[in-house]
Order: C-alpha cells, then sequence, then structure tokens
C-alpha cells in the first residue's frame, strides 16, 4: 500500500500577521525554486486569526491550510470559539483536533474530541486527530493501551468513508517542544499498534488507507529516517515549522 506522506506545521500561538506573511512568503518561494517530491503533501495550520488573511495571499502555491481547533458546535453563544464552518468558509482544508495542549489545558477528552471531528467532517475538512501518552504514562508501561484507549473512543461510530477524511497524529506527549524525538522504533512500533487497531474497529482497508504522522521534535536532522519507517506517513511539526528553511529541510527529507 503505498501512500503520500504529509508534512504538517502546527504553529500553535506563535507569529502575528506580518511574521506570518514573511514567513509564508520565504516558504512558497523556497517550494517553487525546489518542489517536493511528487508524494509529499505540504500542511500548515497558523493561527486562526490569520488564516484567511494567509488563504487569500498563498492559496494554489503549493501549501494546504487548516485550523489548530474548532468547537464542537454548530453554532451559538460561545465566546471566542470557532466553529468548523467557519473554518472551511474561508476556504481552509483541515483541522487540528485533540492536540494534547488542549487536553492539557482546555481538558478535552475524546468523547469531546470524537464530537469534534464529526462537526469537521460535517463541513467538509480534513480532521487531523491527536493522540499520545504522557512520560509517566509511558514509564509505566501503559503507552499502548494509553494510545489504543483514545482511537478507540475518538474514532469509534465514523463510517469507512468518514475515516477516509481524517489523519491521525501520534504526539507523545514527552517528545512535544522537549527536543527529545521518539526513537524510529519507538514511532514505528506505536504507528503499527495504531493501524492494528483501525484493523480491528474497522478493517483492512481503512487501516492500510490512514495517514498516520508523528509528531514530536521532529527536525531536519531527524525527519528522514522517522519518515522511512513503513508506518510513519510524515509529520507534525510544531517548532521546526516556524522558520522555513528548518520546514523546508523536513519537507526534501519527506
Ligand atoms: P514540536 O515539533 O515543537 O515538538 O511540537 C510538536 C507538536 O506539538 C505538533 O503538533
Amino acid at each position: 500500500m503505498s501512500r503520500k506522506k504529509i508534512v504538517a506545521g502546527n504553529w500553535k500561538m506563535y507569529k502575528t500577521l506580518p511574521e506570518a506573511m514573511e514567513t509564508i512568503g520565504t516558504l512558497t518561494h523556497a517550494l517553487a525554486v525546489q518542489s517536493p517530491k511528487e508524494n509529499v503533501e505540504v500542511w500548515i495550520a497558523p493561527p486562526s486569526v490569520i488564516l484567511p488573511m494567509i488563504i487569500h495571499n498563498y492559496h494554489n502555491r503549493g501549501i494546504s491550510f487548516g485550523a489548530q481547533n474548532c468547537s464542537e458546535h454548530k453554532e451559538g453563544a460561545y465566546t471566542g470559539e470557532i466553529s468548523a464552518a467557519m473554518i472551511k468558509s474561508v476556504e481552509a482544508q483541515f483541522v487540528i483536533l485533540g492536540h494534547s495542549e488542549r487536553r492539557a489545558y482546555h481538558h478535552e477528552n475524546d468523547t469531546l474530541i470524537h464530537k469534534k471531528i464529526r462537526a469537521a467532517l460535517s463541513n467538509q475538512l480534513i480532521a487531523i486527530y491527536c493522540c499520545g501518552e504522557t512520560l509517566d504514562q509511558r514509564n509505566a508501561g501503559q503507552h499502548f493501551d494509553i494510545v489504543r484507549k483514545q482511537v478507540t473512543e475518538a474514532l469509534s461510530g465514523f463510517n469507512a468513508d468518514e475515516m477516509s477524511n481524517i489523519v491521525i497524529a501520534y504526539e507523545p506527549v514527552w517528545a512535544i517542544g522537549t527536543g527529545v524525538t521518539a526513537s524510529p522504533e519507538q514511532a514505528q512500533e506505536m504507528h503499527a499498534l495504531i493501524r492494528e487497531t483501525l484493523r480491528q474497529l474497522f478493517d483492512g482497508k481503512v487501516a492500510d488507507q490512514m495517514h498516520i504522522l508523528y509528531g514530536g521534535s521532529v527536525k531536519p536532522g531527524n525527519a528522514a529516517e522517522l519518515f522511512s519507517q513503513p508506518d510513519i506517513d510524515g509529520g507534525l511539526v510544531g517548532g521546526a515549522s516556524l522558520v522555513a528553511s528548518d520546514f523546508t529541510g523536513i519537507i526534501y527529507a519527506a
């Protein structure tokens, strides 16, 4: 089964509008000079307030843009929230859901994340579903059980068609922003477990077609080895996606 590679940047709460425009300008220029391999897609999730301006200026330049979160609700009196329909209306293509920072600071759990994925899919957005264990959970030997449970709770109930619009990002919490990357072996064994879980929950086709990205201190120097693992279909990149030259290094490593 040959799957494309996706190199996605999660900008988190970094960059003002001028900073964002400058980085995207540098990036699109670099990608025009040297194209990524044909089976590599580049996605970026800037802060949502900046998203429409970036899309307006840089659509059709080889990058897909998306948001970092959405509400589970369709609309309503939810001050500060953004709906999936709003994200779709500015022609964004995907939304990141269930990031460990949302889980930690905004108390999101997999029941809520399931509803958010449903909202994204109802609005024809691709959902990037994030999962991953903490360091304590790994040290206690619970990491496989935790991730299996997360994937099962968040994704059970979707049909095969819906699953084709979901991307999974395995992001071990201990590797996010720490400079400590999961080894290619650690990442591969978890990705294989996630794929096996999908095989049991759905079927072989859903499992084989799913893009499973690795996230957690991906850098130009470690991307090639991570991305060459059989069950790793690209990366969800935080810090290194903020600097155009680092991000292109990772894109070309794919
Ligand atoms: P870092 O690449 O900075 O470790 O962040 C990973 C991440 O959280 C992407 O969503």
